[in-house]
């Protein structure tokens, strides 16, 4: 290492202990699940089934589970992994629109103060880093025959600014399922180009970065597993089909498209929001390591 990397090394530790998170999504050893009945916490709770509770679809799994070792402090943990399931009741009925009875979804926004759109217009702009980490709920697997959006930012036109995809992208007519690449991670920049690709191997955390520069409109993808260090996945890759200035909740979770449902009318069968072929299974992934950070242009993730 030379004088300047250890420079570097240093000043980037201190700093991203400190002023350069923009929210924290880490769920500390004090916080219980029945905040999220309130959605008073970092969480936004309310895309979930509309008869169950968010503690029945969320919940914060204390010292029974180890979240990413990524950001262990000396050595130990400091935050409790978030398990985030659906099953057949997870119909979200969004604000005067009828029942998603395709989607099974339950998904976390980040808030803070209670204010989802106030956090987006303070983290999404200039340079930020969206951290997540992803393992496998063994018990809950993930039909990969469907399509997931797990991870995504999501402005009020419903694109996302970049998504994270697991299982067979939505097809009508339905091809040939699972896909090849169906257990592999994609992440998607807006227009939905796949930037990176991953297997989701089970039992270990898979750690993202993706830092989004909001006014030149680029993407940089880093990931790693378990504790070694993020590293590049790509290069800095022009996101250009964003709307200038769109900023959009960051959403976390499992969101399961349906499949094609041969019975449905030719329009039905593309409305994947509120027809197809759900089986009603439950279904689970974990999340830690969930942060935003604020990025000076040009430096490392
Ligand atoms: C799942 O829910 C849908 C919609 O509420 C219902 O039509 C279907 O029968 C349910 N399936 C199972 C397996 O319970
Ligand atoms: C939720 O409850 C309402 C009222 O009982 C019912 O009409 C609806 O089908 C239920 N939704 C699901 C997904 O079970
Ligand atoms: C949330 O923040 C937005 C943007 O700052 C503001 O316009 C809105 O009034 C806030 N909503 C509440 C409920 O405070
Ligand atoms: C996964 O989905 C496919 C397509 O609907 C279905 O045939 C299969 O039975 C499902 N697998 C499980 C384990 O539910
Ligand atoms: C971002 O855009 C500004 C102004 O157009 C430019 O000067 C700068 O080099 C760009 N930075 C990166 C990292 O692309």
């Amino acid at each position: 290492m030379t004088k300047a990397h250890i420079l570097l090394a240093i000043s980037t530790a201190a700093a991203s202990a400190t002023s350069n998170i923009l929210y924290d999504g880490r769920v500390r050893y004090s916080m219980h699940s029945s905040e999220l009945d309130a959605s008073t916490g970092p969480f936004l709770t309310a895309v979930k089934g509309q008869n169950e509770s968010a503690s029945y679809y969320t919940d914060f799994l204390g010292h029974s589970a180890l979240p990413t070792p990524l950001w262990n402090e000396n050595g130990l943990p400091t935050e409790q992994v978030i398990s985030i399931k659906i099953d057949n009741t997870s119909v979200f009925v969004p604000g005067g629109g009828p029942p998603q009875y395709g989607f099974r979804r339950t998904e976390l926004i980040a808030q803070k103060d209670e204010n989802s759109t106030a956090l987006d217009a303070e983290m999404e702009t200039g340079v930020s880093v969206f951290h997540f980490s992803i393992k496998a709920d063994v018990l809950r697997p993930l039909n990969y025959s469907h399509e997931y959006q797990i991870v995504f930012i999501e402005p009020n036109d419903g694109t996302h600014v970049f998504g994270i995809q697991l299982g067979s992208p939505f097809t009508n007519p339905t091809g040939q399922l699972p896909v090849a690449n169906a257990h592999s991670f994609k992440v998607l920049d807006h227009a939905l180009n796949v930037l990176f690709t991953t297997p989701f191997v089970s039992h270990i955390w898979h750690n993202f970065a993706i830092q989004v520069d909001w006014e030149n409109r680029t993407l940089m993808v880093s990931y790693s597993t378990e504790e070694f260090p993020l590293e590049a996945a790509s290069s800095i890759i022009p996101n250009p089909t964003v709307a200038l200035g769109a900023v959009g909740d960051f959403h976390f979770g499992v969101l399961k498209l349906p499949l094609v449902n041969p019975k449905d009318s030719p329009v039905d069968q593309n409305d994947v929001v509120h027809h197809g072929i759900q089986e009603g299974t439950t279904e689970g992934l974990f999340y830690s390591g969930v942060f935003v950070k604020r990025q000076e242009r040009g430096s490392d993730p």
